[in-house]
């Protein structure tokens, strides 16, 4: 076996079945030099390879080496990128890919048709083709794999998008001590220009420098397993290639607009696809903003338009931002008491799952109520599942009262807890619907979203809006939004959640459930918790999971929980890997 051959065979037996293979029947077989499991791993590697070169901005790079170093460096392909490109240069030159070039317009890459995004990959590798020599002898066995791909790519009308997509999950390898010695170098500049407040420095964090699907690798080299999506952020994974693509195309045309007066194109396209979202479907509109925080301020605000009311029932542990705004109705004291001078203090704060408690919160409320701000399930207050028919409680209590219900699903919204949104699981429909985080899958993005009835309590504008900023509708975070709204549908990530998070649900009660100590193992979807009695329990099992290359985050109101909130296109089997590193960390 040659040098790639044996390449892919170590990682194969060093990754075992982190290597999660997808190939068709009738591919197989077609490298009859291998043995079938190399062949699968093998096609695979290939075809995700050759797609992430597709969908990188290849056609930029006037050297070679040029698009080689970017491609290690950004695609987490690390010994053999360099194989992989020759090998695909050979297979474009070989089976004539060339000749696509003549029917395909210079502008093909900015099309988003799948039509046209397939000549865009011919096209992209076809330029890569062009770049010199014809390979190595020793590529012309592997090269089989990527035929495998072209042929698909030969038949444009039939090329599943999806066929673009995060790469395999692969295991932690650590190089150094975590944090390592870059990590701890730049802690020190840090601290030196950073408000203090802001990055814990003791226990020092590691420092990102780049992440691809639920893989991180830090400044010194380590490479995590990302177990929290980053704030449940990149539910399609880190740097999808769709939404990277998707970014650098708009940036390239159009980086900044005037969000409330001449605003960008892509805005209009991003809210009638929030529209045609919203849980209960009807006529919709949005605000947009940049955090989490932001879509909440909106809400408030709307709400008190709508109702005249100021007044809002929360939810203990419930968390909705530190924006002045939103702060007034996050449960926390450690979040509210210093600031606690400037807030309004217009929410009263019930139990959070007892319906019930909320009239009584009301009656106690110094401000007239107008509105229910309720997380359906509680992310940062614990991953906290409320019982079944506690949402349709708050609609009926909403309904009866004349209050409007606000969903805030910042952290539950886009797939994360199994259907497209929390409040889908009891088939509620809110009034106004919060979301961030997932919405743009890494870009700075948030929406307030309400049916037409509620929304037009906003007078129309005049010229001067009553509530907007800079950067609304932020060009390439509106095309992020749009990409990561498609791969959530074409990957079908929310029927993968559902699925991933019962398995990975049942084997970690399968290891935990009879641990003292342990108080419960819970989840929906990938939003996923395991409660320690002792929170020094759970915030240590996180500091000696980091050490051990797996990244997840302490949670609840006393830091009492390992929160486990992946990005939705892990595979099984690598999550299953990564909880046995968290398991480990609980109990060794
Ligand atoms: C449910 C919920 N609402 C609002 C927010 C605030 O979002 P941001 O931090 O983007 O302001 C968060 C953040 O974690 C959240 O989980």
């Amino acid at each position: 076996m040659d040098s790639f051959g044996d390449n892919i065979r170590q990682r194969h037996e060093h990754e075992g079945t982190f290597v999660h293979a997808r190939v068709r029947q009738d591919e197989i077989g077609r490298i009859p030099l291998l043995r079938p499991v190399e062949q699968q791993v093998q096609i695979e590697h290939a075809r995700r390879v050759a797609l992430t070169v597709a969908a990188s901005t290849c056609l930029h790079f006037e050297r070679l080496e040029q698009f080689e170093e970017f491609f290690r460096r950004q695609r987490g392909v690390e010994c053999d990128g360099g194989v992989q490109v020759r090998a695909l240069r050979w297979t474009a030159d070989r089976i004539g890919l060339v000749e696509w070039r003549q029917g395909v317009d210079a502008n093909a890459r900015r099309s988003t048709q799948t039509v046209d995004r397939a000549l865009e990959i011919c096209h992209a590798i076809a330029e890569v083709r062009t770049q010199g020599d014809t390979g190595p002898r020793l590529m012309l066995r592997h090269a089989a794999s990527l035929q495998l791909h072209c042929a698909v790519v030969s038949a444009p009308p039939t090329l599943p998008p999806t066929l673009v997509s995060a790469p395999p999950t692969l295991p932690p390898e650590l190089r150094s001590a975590v944090p390592g010695p870059r990590s701890h170098a730049l802690a020190r500049r840090l601290a030196a220009v950073e408000s203090r407040n802001v990055t814990c420095l003791d226990p020092g964090p590691v420092f990102w420098e780049r992440a691809a699907g639920a893989n991180v690798w830090d400044v010194d080299g380590n490479r995590y397993v990302d177990l929290t999506a980053a704030f449940g952020v990149a539910n399609v994974g880190h740097a999808h290639p769709r939404v990277v693509e998707a970014v650098a195309d708009q940036a390239d045309r159009l980086l900044h607009a005037m969000g409330d007066v001449h605003p960008a194109d892509v805005k209009v396209a991003l809210l009638e696809e929030l529209a045609r979202r919203f849980p209960g479907g009807g006529d919709c509109r949005t605000v947009l903003g940049s955090s989490g925080s932001d879509a909440v301020e909106s809400a408030l605000k709307t709400a008190l338009l709508a109702t005249g009311k100021p007044g809002v029932v929360a939810f203990k542990s419930g968390y909705h931002g530190l924006a002045l705004g939103a702060l007034d109705a996050t449960w926390r004291p450690f979040f509210r008491e210093p600031f606690s001078s400037r807030l309004p203090e217009a929410t009263v704060f019930a139990r959070f799952g007892d319906a019930d408690t909320v009239l009584r919160a009301a009656h106690e409320s110094p401000a007239e109520i107008g509105a229910v701000l309720v997380e359906p399930i509680q992310g940062r207050g614990g991953d906290r599942i409320p019982p079944h028919g506690f949402l349709t409680a708050l609609r009926t209590l909403c309904d009866a009262r004349g209050w409007l219900l606000i969903a805030d699903e910042v952290y539950t919204g886009f797939g994360r807890t199994g259907r497209w949104f929390a409040c889908d699981h009891e088939g509620v429909v809110p009034d106004l619907l919060c979301v961030g985080k997932g919405l743009a899958s890494g870009m700075p993005l948030s929406a307030c979203i309400g049916r037409n009835e509620v929304m037009d309590a906003w007078p129309a504008s005049g010229g001067e809006a009553l509530h907007t900023s800079t950067f609304l509708g932020h060009p390439p975070s509106c095309a992020a939004a749009l990409a990561s709204l498609a791969v959530i549908e074409e990957e079908k990530l929310v029927e993968r959640a559902a699925d991933t998070g019962a398995a990975a649900l049942s084997h970690l009660r399968a290891r935990l459930d009879a641990t003292p100590g342990i108080s419960d193992v819970r989840g929906q979807g990938l939003l996923i918790a395991v409660e320690c009695e002792d929170p020094a329990r759970s915030v240590g099992a996180c500091a000696r999971a980091l050490a051990d290359g797996v990244i997840v985050l302490a949670s609840g109101d006393r830091g009492e929980v390992v929160s486990i909130t992946p990005p939705l296109s892990i595979e099984p089997v690598a999550l299953e890997h990564a909880l046995d590193v968290v398991v480990e960390a609980l109990c060794g």
